[in-house]
């Protein structure tokens, strides 16, 4: 046996979560495509050890490809522009057999040697399996419930906690720190380089828009929410194992373009990203992120009586969308060992979402991780709030 360090250890657990993402689908449902603008489930079981391949056993040790098809085909995903959707069928790809056997090959040629990998390529490997256990949840939200099984242990449920009482939140003028320094530990690209922003003063909602609050706008005609879906006159929330009556006071998960025109009916707007800085305090130590939940909690979930309001749930319990389009900040450098991570998505066709979900790893509440996502894209467990200047 070997003993595991902090490497291995990370990187273990890491692959603790993501093999039990696979686990919950039944297995004739593994060459399905839940998301029609995604990969086919069998992509994600080769590209997760795929990606750690290229980068530790090919980029940063040389080691020889053992079977070259396959660090290509499962090398990178795929985003498509709103009307450009994949067509490739389930026999276009190798059975699971094939893709198992070179998966336990690169896990044990990465094992064997994962102690002469630089920290911060093990900080990639670790953090990029950790993002696709959030986007897999997407995926697998989206497979019909007969095709996955719910694993034991409390699910979320409706937690009546009494409507919220809505309220805005001064915020003064003043700088908002952007970004991190190298020396404040691992960072992702685009979190480089720390910068300082002023920001005028502006008023932000104490709670993230609720399923409730949405729902009027939907009465006056507006779309529903993709998470959401109508019998017989009532609204229900399509959760990840069972469709439950729609709950009010939970976070609405909508996407950009339809938390953006909520917002202008309500007379208000989206907070932007140097505002999300100024508006947040210290990413708490509990909340309903790191696995904990498959489902929102109500959106007072963990506020404190004995203090001033604050905005509640700045990190967990759905990511917050921002009216910044994702762009490089002043001195950014793609990672030489993974060009193409961020730069490809500044394209302004991409808006930039922070906080954090129910399905985001605690590694992610620093401040300065970026999430980005096309406007569009309604899969997101993400919602917002108002902003008023
Ligand atoms: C940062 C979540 C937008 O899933 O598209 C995973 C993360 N990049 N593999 C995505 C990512 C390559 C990325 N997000
Ligand atoms: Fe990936």
């Amino acid at each position: 046996m070997r003993t595991q360090t902090d490497k291995g250890l990370t990187l273990s657990r890491a692959r603790e979560q993501t093999d039990a993402l696979f686990h919950l689908v039944r297995p004739e449902s593994l060459y399905d495509r839940p998301i029609a603008e995604r990969h086919r489930l069998v992509f994600y079981i080769g590209h997760l050890e795929t990606f750690d391949w290229n980068l530790i056993g090919r980029y940063a040790l040389d080691r020889r490809s053992f079977q070259p098809e396959f660090d290509r085909l499962f090398a990178f995903g795929i985003d498509p522009p709103p009307g450009e959707l994949p067509a490739d069928r389930p026999a276009d790809w190798p059975g699971l057999g094939e893709v198992e056997r070179y998966n336990q090959r690169t896990r044990d040629e990465i094992d064997d040697v994962l102690e002469e990998v630089p920290e911060q390529l093990v900080h990639v490997a670790v953090e990029h399996r950790l993002m696709h256990a959030e986007t897999l949840a997407y995926l697998l939200h989206n497979l019909p419930y007969g095709k996955k099984v719910a694993p034991p242990g409390p699910m979320t449920g409706p937690t009546p906690s009494g409507l919220p009482v809505p309220r805005m939140i001064e915020i003064p003028a003043g700088p908002a720190r952007m970004g991190r320094e190298p020396g404040e530990g691992f960072g992702w690209d685009n979190e480089f380089q720390a910068h300082t922003v002023e920001v005028p003063a502006f008023a932000i909602s104490r709670y993230k828009t609720t399923n409730g609050e949405y729902l009027q706008f939907v009465r006056q005609g507006a779309a529903p929410p993709h998470f959401w879906v109508e019998r017989e006159g009532d609204w229900f929330y399509r959760g990840m194992f069972a469709e439950i009556p729609l709950p009010l006071d939970w976070p609405v998960y909508a996407t950009y373009q339809e938390a953006e025109s909520f917002a202008r009916w309500r007379g208000m707007r989206l907070l932007s990203e140097p505002e999300f800085h100024r508006a947040a305090c210290a990413p708490p130590a509990s909340g309903n992120f790191d696995f904990r939940h498959w489902d929102p909690l109500p959106v007072t979930a963990g506020e404190r009586a004995d203090r001033e309001p604050v905005p509640e749930q700045m990190f967990g319990n759905g990511w917050e969308w921002t009216s910044t389009a994702f762009a490089p900040f002043p001195g950014f450098a793609p990672f030489p060992f993974y060009d193409n991570y961020s730069a490809p998505f500044f394209d302004g066709r991409h808006y930039v979402l922070k906080g954090a979900s129910p399905r985001t790893a605690a590694c992610f509440l620093r401040p300065s991780f970026r999430n980005w996502f096309r406007p569009s894209y309604p899969y997101l467990y993400a919602g917002f709030r108002l902003v008023a200047s």
